[in-house]
């Protein structure tokens, strides 16, 4: 009864078998479009196509890789530093990492503050864990930086744009790894960064690592993204490059810009006033509906307009209700793990974030609606995983999926999978042929791994 009234709401959230297929179809045709010359280079001056960015990562690990590494993530949650060393047993490592929080006024100041920031943090870092090498330049860094960057090279990128709500000035359109490298230097910390990846890459190595069935390295967190091994002779913007005729590389598609253009998607009013609120409105379309950094707000839009049609928490100051961005994903997360009879979890966050405390039945509601957002989100993930299958001809594969959105919340797994199934008519009962699978540590093995591959490549060259 209480869920009766909320068949706008349904009409607005649930996206059945068939708009799933139309989703993706056009989906494939994007992820195409991208690895043409005129894509590539339209997508970046104008915005409109997902980038499908080179990242000179050209093989996979063997397992038979050694050495000790350094890596630093940039880019997630939180600022990553690892240890890695990388043993002699096939797929074996030795890891030491610290996760420090990366403030807000690092992530909107100066490109110089951010660099410091990050080189202090690897010096406090190599405080407690010395290397015990003699100088550091012996012991290779290894970058993770998650946004999406033009490489000519493993060791260089320059900086698209800023996704996620980063707004560093000074860094987009410029090479990073000399801004990393001088910051290293004010700090004298001498170290030499061998590789620069995205988290989707690291995500596909490390897991590649452990299990060869891995085709996709994906995230499904704050961001949304995915990479995968493409063969280059399928790439036009690679064309000119000499490549081998059987020459592969993995492409980070930065398919979070997918529909930028708004062909396809269902936007709803709640999609479009996250959009024009952000810092960066006609970007990362896809990725605002979808990921952790906005499904949070999208609930709150919903509680604050059925508040306002007199449907919910009447006798209520919603005042805390009504400021943007103060529920994040981690409310969904609980509000749908509760079981409770009183819901005293979810209550719990209510009076803490809101100050107020609702009646079980508004609660209900609202849980009722974070399963609807919730649900869209993991099933149009899907459309993207399942569009790399389609445009590859993967009938089988295992994708690794890392970030807390997708790790903390089994629901997320549950309905992307189911999402799959829809889109790739799999008949009922029978085993999930494309699997996604958690995975981890892309930003410490992965990273190391790509920084093992990248000394090994550069050693073949000479
Ligand atoms: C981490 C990866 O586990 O997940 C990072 O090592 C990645 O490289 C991150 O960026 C994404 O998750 P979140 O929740 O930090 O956005
Ligand atoms: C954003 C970034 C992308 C990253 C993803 C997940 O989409 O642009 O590079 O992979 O978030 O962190």
């Amino acid at each position: 009864r209480l869920t009766q009234n909320l068949k706008q709401f349904e009409d607005w959230f649930v996206l059945d078998a068939a708009e799933l297929k139309k989703i993706t179809d056009h989906f494939v045709a994007e992820l195409e479009k991208g690895l043409t010359k005129e894509g590539g280079n339209i997508g970046f001056l104008f915005n409109a196509i997902q980038p499908m960015n080179v990242t000179w990562v050209k093989s996979s690990p063997s397992g038979r890789e050694l050495g000790r590494f350094l890596t630093l993530d940039m880019g997630g949650t939180n600022l990553r530093v690892c240890d890695v060393t990388l043993s002699e047993q096939k797929g074996d490592f030795e890891q030491t990492q610290r996760k420090f929080k990366l403030p807000q006024e690092v992530k909107s100041g100066t490109g110089e503050e951010l660099w410091d920031f990050v080189a202090d943090r690897l010096k406090d870092f190599l405080e407690e864990n010395p290397t015990g090498a003699q100088d550091n330049t012996s012991v290779p860094l290894a970058l993770t930086f998650s946004f999406p960057v033009d490489q000519k090279n493993i060791r260089s990128g320059i900086l698209q744009r800023w996704t996620k709500k980063f707004e560093v000035s000074g860094v987009e359109g410029e090479d990073i790894v000399p801004q990393l490298e001088a910051a290293l230097a004010r700090k004298n910390i001498p170290v030499d960064v061998v590789a620069l990846i995205n988290d989707t890459t690291g995500t596909m190595i490390a897991s590649h690592y452990r299990d060869p069935q891995i085709k996709i390295g994906s995230i499904f967190s704050t961001g949304t993204n995915a990479a995968y091994m493409e063969e280059c002779r399928l790439v036009p913007k690679l064309e000119g490059y000499g490549l081998p005729e059987d020459a592969k590389v993995i492409i980070n598609t930065e398919y979070g810009a997918f529909d930028n253009d708004r062909q396809i998607l269902p936007f709803t009013p709640f999609d479009h006033q996250i959009d024009s609120e952000s810092l960066r409105p006609g970007t990362q379309l896809y990725e605002k509906m979808v990921s952790g950094l906005y499904i949070g707000e999208m609930l709150r839009l919903v509680m604050v307009k059925l508040h306002e049609e007199g449907r919910l928490f009447q006798d209520k100051d919603i005042t805390r209700l009504r400021e943007s961005n103060v529920v994040d994903a981690t409310f969904l997360s609980i509000a749908e793990i509760d079981t409770s009879e009183g819901l005293d979890d979810m209550r719990k966050e209510f009076e803490g974030l809101f100050n107020f405390s609702p009646a079980v039945d508004e609660m209900k509601v609202c849980r009722y609606l974070t399963g609807l957002i919730a649900t869209r989100a993991a099933r149009l993930y899907a459309c993207g995983i399942a569009a790399i299958c389609k445009r590859n001809n993967i009938r089988e594969c295992h994708v690794g999926v890392d970030g807390s959105v997708f790790n903390k919340n089994s629901g997320f797994k549950d309905r992307a999978s189911q999402g799959l199934r829809d889109i790739l008519d799999w008949p009922v009962g029978e085993i999930d042929l494309i699997a996604l699978n958690a995975s981890e540590d892309g930003s410490g093995v992965g990273a190391a791994l790509a920084a093992s591959l990248a000394l090994k490549e550069a050693d073949q060259i000479k």
